[in-house]
């Protein structure tokens, strides 16, 4: 998605404004690459309050972005190259394959393919697209649909807007997920499994050089293992959330075992087990789409990537090498933040260093 106007920036911001937390990332363009300048991330809901996802108001976003530019030092009026993204159900992406067709005559059809594709309705639709390539065999177009909704284009913008920024770009998660990993590895051939591990979604990405692309969200993240947590372990949430902080999936060694854990209800499956059959049967999906079982490697990003024990369980049941995804080797990193490479800047970090 965007609606820039290409000029040449010195330095940029990313900012990933989530339902849990808002990253920003401030970076410094170098002649080859990025150097992190400095970032931020800040809970959207107060220390100690509950985070119930269906209770949290949009308007919440900016006034902490007024915060988080303060403690920066970025003034939003200064800012050269901002680039943002939204997600979730009123966006969608999906790669498409049409006949060929000329410029003057893509935008309209795809207009109409998109209203096919995409789970919203035309008159509130923003889409934008970018053609990957056209095969030479057939001069069929494979072509990179994203759509979001008007409405949700309008409150990511106020949210900047009352930060004093002006909205620039504006990508969509996935697609933001795909551009960072695609920025920040060092990618040969096959296909790439990423999953995005958020609050109350988890943005899952498949991809590859010459491979299809394909995107959805599952409709879990770190919430959900607080929940199982609450559940499992009879806690209130705050207990609960610090200790999915500390011990992850892992049993805390000093706590007698059997006297406070209670059998999570046979019908009810834990968190990690529903992410895994969700992936497994996305995997099945893309192998039979896309005719593509290559599949190389495993990376989470995001918040709860790290949760303690998570990557090592994901690798086992589903059976692809795992890792969790640093998005700096493309971003020069000063000393003092030498120790401080964070999953959950991932996206963030994708989208600062984008360049148009
Ligand atoms: N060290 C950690 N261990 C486990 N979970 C963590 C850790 N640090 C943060 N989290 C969890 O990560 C989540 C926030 O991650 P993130 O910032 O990626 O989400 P978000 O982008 O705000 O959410 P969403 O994308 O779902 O709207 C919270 O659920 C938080 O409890
Ligand atoms: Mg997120």
């Amino acid at each position: 998605m965007k609606k820039a106007k290409t000029i040449k920036f010195k330095e940029s911001v990313g900012i990933d404004i989530g339902s849990h937390s808002i990253k920003v990332v401030h970076l410094k363009r170098l002649h080859e690459g990025f150097k992190l300048l400095n970032y931020e991330i800040r809970p959207t809901v107060p220390h100690g309050v509950e985070y119930v996802p269906s209770d949290l108001r949009p308007d919440r976003h900016g006034p902490i972005l007024v915060e988080i530019l303060k403690t920066l030092r970025i003034n939003p009026k200064k800012v050269q190259h901002l680039v943002s993204s939204v997600g979730g159900d009123n966006t969608s992406i999906k790669q498409i394959k049409t006949i060929f067709l000329p410029d003057d005559e893509l935008e309209s059809a795809l207009f109409f393919e998109a209203k096919k594709h995409i789970p919203i309705s035309g008159s509130d639709m923003v889409l934008d697209y970018q053609v990957i390539d056209v095969e030479e065999k057939t001069n069929n177009m494979n072509i990179l649909l994203a759509a979001a909704s008007k409405d949700l284009m309008n409150e990511h913008a106020n949210a900047l807007v009352t930060a004093g920024l002006s909205p620039n770009i504006v990508d969509i998660d996935a697609l933001a997920v795909a551009n960072s990993f695609s920025l920040n590895a060092f990618v040969e051939e096959g296909v790439y499994v990423l999953l995005n591990l958020g609050a109350h979604r988890t943005n899952m990405v498949i991809w590859g050089p010459g491979a299809k692309f394909f995107a959805r969200d599952i409709p879990f993240g770190g919430y959900n293992f607080t929940r199982d947590i609450m559940r499992k372990r009879q806690m209130e949430w705050e207990e609960a959330e610090n200790y999915k902080l500390e011990w992850g999936l892992m049993d805390d060694p000093s706590r007698e075992s059997g006297q406070t854990i209670s059998m999570l209800d046979i019908s009810e499956k834990s968190t990690e087990d529903a992410i895994v059959e969700e992936l497994r049967r996305s995997l099945r999906f893309y192998v039979k789409e896309a005719g593509n079982s290559d599949f190389r490697k495993l990376y989470i990003m995001g918040g709860t990537a790290k949760l303690k024990g998570l990557q090592e369980y994901l690798e086992e049941k589903v059976n692809i090498p795992t890792d969790t995804f640093m998005p700096f080797i493309n971003v020069e990193m000063p000393e003092k933040f030498a120790d401080k490479k964070d999953p959950q800047l991932a996206l963030a970090i994708g989208l600062a260093m984008r360049l148009e």
